[in-house]
């Protein structure tokens, strides 16, 4: 009843009052004033009058399923939301609802992560209200070996939505950090459960650096976010949307047109390509320029000695980003 509730005091301008609610929501009086306490409390600003009723005066900074599906314009990705105060991991909590049926485009949030997951194992900063902590749940008919592919769309879909929504300059460090000069404002992390030949689900998880105001010391020159690049503080629904929306359209012409080339749009914005990197395979560092990416999604490595190395996977460093 609360979404109900919202969703009329947001359509209107004017006072809404609590006859026209109860009415109109077959409820009485008393349960339109309990769920607009209800709303009150999640940080609604809702103004009443005796005589006018109930105005909608401020909307919080929350990533719920309301905030999230409020002008929501995809047809599966973020259909399906699970919002959560708190959370071990929204890719945990994806892989088990995956395991248990959920579909195609569901969305896993959380205001924060007891154990936010990094990649290569490493653990992710994942404080209230600073970031953005998301998982899509994907089931595409595809390979395993194709998912590489899913983790360049990730990264390209996230990169296209920021530099949309906030103006600033992210590129993609392949395969899917996205950087704002040479700091990483977003890291994803790719998990899926396959059997040898199809997958059962691909789990998508996205952090996104919103509104730290500033990192711990030891991470502060290669971390970045959304306020310390704009100086505003950002609204996180509405950033989650167009996140949705791009990766819904990628994702969606990835699956179905065999001519889709996503290598093109992504190589735009990949910030790896003709720089210096290096690479540690087993006890060997491969050192030279990212000078292509293949089509199976490896960034391709070509030493001083003319050698192609393609990079399916690990830490590349690339000269003049974070980590390098
Ligand atoms: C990286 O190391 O760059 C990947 C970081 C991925 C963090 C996100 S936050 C939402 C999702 N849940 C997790 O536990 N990790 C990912």
């Amino acid at each position: 009843m609360q979404e109900e509730i919202l969703r009329m005091l947001r359509e209107s301008k004017t006072y809404v009052s609590g006859e026209q609610l109860s009415k109109q929501l077959g409820v009485s009086r008393s349960a339109v004033w309990k769920a607009i306490n209800g709303l009150r409390q999640e940080g609604y600003v809702i103004e009443s009058s005796t005589n006018k009723g109930y105005h909608l005066e401020q909307v919080p900074d929350i990533v719920t399923a309301c905030e999230i599906k409020n002008g929501l314009t995809t047809h599966s990705m973020g259909q399906h939301v699970v919002s959560m105060e708190e959370v071990d991991s929204t890719n945990e909590e994806a892989k088990r609802q995956g395991g248990a049926g959920a579909p195609d485009g569901s969305l896993f949030l959380a205001e924060r992560q007891s154990s936010g997951k990094g990649r290569l194992g490493r653990s992710w900063s994942s404080l209230p209200g600073e970031g953005i902590w998301m998982s899509v749940l994907l089931r595409p008919d595809i390979t395993p070996y194709e998912v590489a592919k899913i983790t360049l769309i990730a990264g390209l879909a996230v990169c296209r939505a920021l530099r949309s929504a906030s103006g600033v300059d992210a590129r993609i460090k392949w395969p899917n950090d996205i950087v704002v000069g040479g700091k990483k404002l977003v890291g994803i992390l790719t998990e899926m459960a396959a059997e040898s030949d199809r997958i059962n689900y691909v789990v998508t998880g996205i952090g996104i650096n919103v509104n730290q105001k500033q990192f711990p010391e030891e991470i502060s020159a290669k971390a970045t976010s959304l306020y310390l690049e704009t100086k505003t503080p950002w609204a996180r629904a509405p950033l989650v949307r167009s996140v949705l929306c791009e990766l819904e359209d990628f994702y969606d012409r990835f699956i179905t047109e065999a001519s889709f080339d996503l290598l093109i749009p992504y190589k735009e914005l990949c910030v790896s390509l003709g720089r210096q990197v290096s690479v540690q395979r087993g006890d060997q560092t491969i050192t030279g320029t990212a000078v292509d990416i293949n089509s199976k999604g490896e960034l391709v490595i070509q030493t001083k000695e003319g050698n192609l190395f393609p990079i399916n996977s690990g830490e590349v460093a690339v000269q003049g980003i974070y980590g390098a």
